[in-house]
């Protein structure tokens, strides 16, 4: 009888042990699970036809400020140049693309920022193509609607053009619903950087811009997906 009771505790016993034991790892899955959902991307488009060039540097430096915001944050940089990639057709062709556009789609994006160099004051036509190419992100559903989108313009001579580069962008991005950021002084308008032989390090006011649209991308990104 004895040893009956003791074998029944003893099953009993690890049973509740293995019940809480799948109660914890079911608790830290939940808890992981729910990190997970909080996480907030930022894609980077750097569209530039220059791979690893200013644009890319520039819009990486956007990237890295917004991380800086909070853990919950994560970012990528899309570099476009290089890629062979058509603009809009009714039906989008098979192309460079055409594995990058999903991206724009996972639930997870909560902002984007989209850069181009200027090129005879306005976006460059990989910008133009790419923009072009987001339209099946507005029909049946406005994907992007309500997310925050930042610009960046690189040139390579003061009053390039920048501000004209970020408003084409902006318009843009207003058709898919999206909520242009700009960020404080000086960067009112988002990143605008100047470079001299492929380099803006020089350009002190250029390198704040893009800090401070990094950081309030992040910020818009994590207040508008709340
Ligand atoms: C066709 C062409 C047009 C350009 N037009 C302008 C311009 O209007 N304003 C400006 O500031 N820079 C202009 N630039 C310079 C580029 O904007 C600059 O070199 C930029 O940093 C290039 O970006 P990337 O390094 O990512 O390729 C032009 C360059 C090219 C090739």
């Amino acid at each position: 009888m004895k040893e009956e009771m003791g074998r029944r505790s003893f099953i009993f016993s690890s049973g509740a042990v293995l019940a809480a034991g799948a109660v914890v790892a079911g608790n830290v899955a939940a808890a992981e699970t729910a990190v997970e959902k909080k996480k907030v991307r930022i894609l980077g488009f750097a569209c530039s036809n220059r791979k690893g060039m200013t644009t890319a540097k520039a819009v990486q430096l956007v990237l890295d400020s917004a991380k800086g915001v909070d853990p919950r944050i994560e970012v990528e940089l899309v570099d476009l140049g290089g890629l062979k990639f058509s603009g809009y057709s009714k039906t989008p062709p098979e192309d460079d693309l055409t594995d990058i556009i999903p991206k724009l789609q996972e639930p997870s994006v909560g902002g984007i920022v989209i850069g181009s160099p200027c090129f005879y004051r306005g976006p460059s036509s990989v910008c133009r193509a790419f923009i072009e190419r987001c339209a099946p992100l507005r029909e049946p559903k406005m994907i992007l609607k309500d997310k925050p989108v930042a610009a960046v313009a690189v040139g390579s001579f003061k009053y390039g053009g920048h501000d004209l580069v970020i408003k084409e962008i902006q318009a843009a991005m207003l058709c898919f619903g999206m909520m242009p950021v700009g960020a404080d002084h000086p960067a009112f308008q988002g990143a605008t950087l100047t470079q001299a032989k492929d380099d803006f390090s020089a350009d002190d006011i250029g390198i704040d811009t893009a800090r401070k649209t990094g950081i309030r991308i992040a910020e818009m990104a994590l207040k508008l997906g709340a």
